[in-house]
């Protein structure tokens, strides 16, 4: 497979041009159809658009890999597919339809093959996002969507790849209120999210965890990642419902762990306390992968975890969760989809 002339082995987790992207629209109350690749670029928008205005859009964030098997996989877009639904139909877009927006992924990827780093070097980051184009001045859900699905090929999150995470546990920001829209993935829970992690950067964190709004004992989830704790056998990760993001790296751990690890896997309440003594905590995400957590502070106290080295738990079901993307060991669970032959 040919590729781009990019220097694949110093790849971030930032912008890069590609060929093309996905633009398709849709009126109010009409239909998703239509759409096609148009050339990688900016977009002319409305300085009243809903989406500038009051934020109306959401988004996914998925992969391509370039397997051992060389081609070209997807990894579980069909469970990006459905989030969107949910994402949509809590700020008022239009439903996607699955097909629509699977359609539209692999034509964007099979448009853009030279882009997907060679087998080992990272992913094509794939971005469709959707949001309301046509100018709102009244605080009301806009007339006219736009949906664009655009890619970019990456490394790792963090810098420094699997080195153990330290966070901070906000005391002065929750990510969402209860009853909010914590539960989908929205743009504006990531501007919500900017000041925390600028603020813990600047402070030596790599990211912050953020506590539920209604009981601080709680934890929620990490700005960009689904959150997890291992006590011996057992794994626990916040339950869905309220304000937690359902990832798809979540879940899919969540799977791994039971079946491949023989862990006893609980969805309930993860309390901060209970972080501070674990096995090993780590967080999940389609961008950070599987991700240990090395140190965690609260109130000016920093409580280290597993000496800070990364989890044993962490390390294999990472290992076993890439190697099904990269197509090295078998996929039981019809996980990865071709989009190239
Ligand atoms: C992802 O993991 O794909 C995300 O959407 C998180 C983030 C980079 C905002």
């Amino acid at each position: 497979m040919n590729k781009q002339n990019i220097d694949w082995d110093n790849l971030g987790f930032s912008v890069y041009p590609t060929r093309s992207m996905w633009q398709g629209t849709c009126p109010a109350k009409g239909e998703w159809n239509g759409g096609g690749l148009v050339p990688y670029g900016n977009i002319e928008i409305s300085p009243v658009a809903g989406v500038l205005n009051y934020g109306q859009g959401v988004f996914e964030g998925l992969k391509a890999y370039h397997s051992a098997k060389d081609r070209v996989v997807l990894f579980r877009p069909e469970m990006n597919a459905q989030r969107i639904v949910g994402s949509t139909n809590r700020l008022c877009i239009p439903e996607i339809p699955p097909d629509y927006f699977l359609n539209a992924v692999k034509q964007v990827v099979q448009d853009n093959l030279d882009f997907v780093p060679p087998y080992g070097k990272g992913e094509l980051y794939i971005r469709p996002v959707v949001w309301g184009t046509a100018p709102t001045l009244g605080v009301a859900p806009a007339r006219e969507y736009t949906f664009i699905v655009y890619t970019a090929p990456v490394g790792p999150y963090f810098k420094g790849n699997k080195k153990p995470l330290n966070l901070i546990a906000s005391e002065s920001y929750h990510r969402t209120a209860p009853k909010g829209i914590g539960n989908v993935k929205a743009i504006g829970n990531y501007s919500a999210s900017l000041q925390p992690v600028v603020e813990a950067k600047a402070g030596g964190f790599d990211e912050v965890l953020y506590l539920k709004a209604d009981d601080e004992r709680i934890v929620e989830e990490v700005g960009s990642a689904n959150i997890f704790m291992r006590q011996g056998n057992k794994l626990v990760t916040p339950k869905l419902g309220g304000s937690i993001l359902p990832g798809v790296t979540r879940n899919s751990i969540l799977i791994l762990a039971e079946d491949k690890l023989g862990l006893d896997v609980v969805e309930g309440d993860l309390l901060l306390e209970d972080l501070f003594s674990a096995d090993e905590v780590f967080c999940t995400g389609t961008a950070v992968v599987v991700t240990s957590v090395g140190q965690i502070s609260y109130h000016g106290e920093t409580h280290t975890i597993q000496d800070g080295e990364m989890g044993e738990a962490a390390t294999e079901l990472r290992q076993i969760l890439v190697g099904i993307q990269r197509e090295e060991i078998e996929d039981p669970y019809g996980w990865v989809t071709p989009v190239s032959s």
